[in-house]
């Protein structure tokens, strides 16, 4: 993709580095001076797909997380890729409630909030394989 700025990070799959990635995406789209609004939906939406990588990608198990994040302009496009178990169905899977772990108090809703915080949200995965995130977001509207 055509970009003015991109950068890609790789970490373990831990609870840790959610707080990280948050503020490496953070620092990188600094430059685009985002309000505190646009900065709080796109570190929440990041969350959720990291928080996603780490417990139903690989549910606790080591593995590694890759953060990608791109801007052109005021447009912001952030990937969350991970190598883990994959999702058997991803339209269902985005659906507000569902959720896959009702016995751990989630909500199923991690999808919808990266809905509602950015303009677009594209879901790849292969069961067995894993499962990529693409988010983008255009600031200043
Ligand atoms: N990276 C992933 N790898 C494998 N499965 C995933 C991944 N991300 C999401 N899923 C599946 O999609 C379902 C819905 O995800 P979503 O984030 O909307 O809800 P949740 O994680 O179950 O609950 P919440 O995010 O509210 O705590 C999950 O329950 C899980 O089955
Ligand atoms: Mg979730």
């Amino acid at each position: 993709m055509q970009a003015d700025n991109k950068m890609v990070i790789e970490f373990d799959a831990v609870s840790e580095n959610e707080s990280f990635a948050r503020a490496a995406v953070a620092s990188f789209i600094a430059p685009l001076d985002p309000t505190i609004e646009e900065l709080t939906e796109i570190k929440t939406a990041l969350s959720e797909a990291v928080t996603n990588s780490v417990i139903h990608g690989y549910e606790g198990r080591a593995g590694v997380i890759k953060v990608g994040c791109s801007y052109l302009g005021g447009m912001v496009e952030i990937c969350v890729e991970d190598f883990g178990a994959g999702i058997e169905n991803v339209e269902k899977a985005k659906e507000p409630l569902f959720t896959s772990k009702p016995e751990q108090e989630r909500s199923g809703m991690g999808f919808t909030v990266m809905e509602i915080f950015m303009d677009k949200l594209t879901v790849e995965s292969v069961k067995g394989e894993g499962t990529k995130v693409i988010m983008a977001k255009q600031l200043g509207r």
